[in-house]
């Protein structure tokens, strides 16, 4: 129905009718008696019902709930109580979705509360107890929707949430139609600094330009804020943030600004590793495996890139080659190649790493081996990522296998065992340097 949500056509023809289920219809008396959701249903936008499930038990002891088939503790909400509700609730006419509040939902989102005002009327269902029998949302329900993760008694607190976020969308609620496009999470960045009266407090001005009069100037101004609170705050944010050409020169400058927040080390080791018939092997310098996984330590931050290879013939080699790059004829051929190999340093064993890394720091480094075969205990990358962004100056050292891996020695040694990397086949055979690319990205990465 174009221009049916137009505020500029008659705001008052727009309505959102949401109608809550709920055991406990008293939590909402207060919830949407002030501000600005009473307003909006003053002035015929919303309208909000709360309905006890109760008055659809159809038995005198007025039941909702019922023990679970297969034991187990606690009661689930029954499906014919909450069918009656949701059947007695509904208006064919309008354009209906019914929304389940449950932990194991969809986050709720500045996303998900655009797409629900394109409907005319919400049905939430708020849950108690264990939850809902599952035909509830079989039979009933289009949208299950989380608050987080974490686990509240009720649904209530979520429906609360739901009707002011979504009825923040709808024309003409928040008085001034455009303020919902400049908050937070709109193309996906975070809102830019504000300031109001005084000018000075406590020896903090309001900034400049904000003060000029120069509009333009002002919108570039609060364009770049929003960029660095995001890139500061929600670098995840970014990977969706829809930027043009300039902006992302502005995220450039800022990673010079503030470069990584961690200290990362990565070690290559030749030595003690197995063959394929998990023998102690040690194995062969592969230029090509020093090059690609130098050329990634780079990108992404990593202080340095150790070799362990105690083989004497071998280091030879190394030196040879690293010497072409860094101080031959290869150093002004590519001088790229170059700055990435200049991290790379040849060691006789991982304790002269560790060792090294002591020195330098003032603690030993947490290791961290990789491994395409599962084990007990391993961490997951997501907080693996998670500790070594919180800790920024505590070292981390993460070690890559040659031959047929790591042997026992050294992973049972290790702080933490990362999981392995995996896709959705079955096939299990990355190149070191391979593993080493995708595992550097999931830990270290920039989401931009
Ligand atoms: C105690 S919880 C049920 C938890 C359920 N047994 C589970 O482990 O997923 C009772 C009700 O609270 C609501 N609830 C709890 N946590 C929630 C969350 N994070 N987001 C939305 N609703 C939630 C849901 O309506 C849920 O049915």
């Amino acid at each position: 129905m174009p221009g049916r949500r137009s505020f500029r056509l008659n705001y008052r023809i727009i309505k959102m009718r949401y109608d809550i289920l709920t055991i406990f219809p008293e939590f909402f008396e207060s919830q949407f008696s002030f501000g600005i959701l009473k307003k909006a249903q003053d002035r015929g936008l919303i309208s909000i019902n709360t309905h006890d499930i109760r008055e659809y038990s159809g038995d005198k002891h007025r039941t909702v709930d019922d023990t679970p088939y297969g034991g187990g503790g606690g009661m689930l909400m029954k499906v014919d109580t909450i069918g009656s509700a949701i059947e007695g609730v509904r208006e064919e006419s309008k354009k209906s979705i019914v929304v389940l509040t449950t932990p194991d939902g969809e986050n709720f989102s500045d996303k998900t509360a655009r797409e629900l005002v394109d409907f005319d009327q919400i049905i939430l269902i708020c849950g108690r107890y264990e939850g809902v029998d599952e035909r509830v949302r079989d039979i009933y329900v289009d949208k299950e929707i989380s608050l987080g993760d974490y686990v509240l008694s009720g649904g209530e607190n979520a429906a609360s949430v739901i009707v002011e976020s979504v009825s923040r969308f709808i024309p003409g609620v928040l008085g001034n139609e455009q303020s919902p496009e400049k908050d937070s999470f709109k193309q996906n960045l975070l809102e830019y600094p504000q300031y109001t009266r005084p000018e000075e407090f406590k020896g903090k001005s309001v900034p400049d330009v904000l003060l000029s009069g120069n509009h333009a100037e002002i919108e570039k101004w609060r364009k770049k804020e929003s960029i660095k609170k995001t890139y500061i705050r929600r670098p995840d944010l970014l990977d969706k943030a829809i930027l043009n050409k300039d902006e992302i020169e502005e995220i450039k400058k800022l990673k010079e600004e503030s470069p990584p927040t961690f200290n990362a080390y990565i070690a290559l080791i030749h030595y003690p590793v197995y063959n394929n018939r998990f023998k102690i092997i040690n194995t062969a310098f592969t230029n090509l495996d020093v090059h690609d996984i130098a050329r990634s330590a780079t990108t992404y931050g990593v202080n340095k890139f150790y070799l362990v290879q105690p083989n004497l013939e071998q280091q030879k080699l190394v030196n040879r080659v690293l010497e072409h790059w860094l101080q031959g004829e290869g150093s002004s051929f590519n001088e790229s190649r170059s700055e990435a190999l200049n991290i790379v340093e040849l060691k006789d064993t991982l304790d002269d790493v560790i060792l090294e890394i002591e020195k330098k720091e003032g603690e030993k480094p947490q290791t961290i081996v990789t491994d395409a075969r599962p084990t007990d205990n391993m961490i997951g990358f997501a907080e693996l990522r998670e500790l070594i962004f919180k800790e920024p100056t505590r070292p981390y050292l993460i070690l890559f296998g040659t031959g047929w891996g790591l042997a026992r020695e050294i992973m049972d040694q290790a702080d933490y065992t990362l999981k392995p990397v995996s896709g959705y086949t079955n096939y299990n055979h990355l190149s070191v340097r391979s593993a080493a690319a995708v595992i550097l990205d999931r830990l270290l990465s920039c989401k931009i």
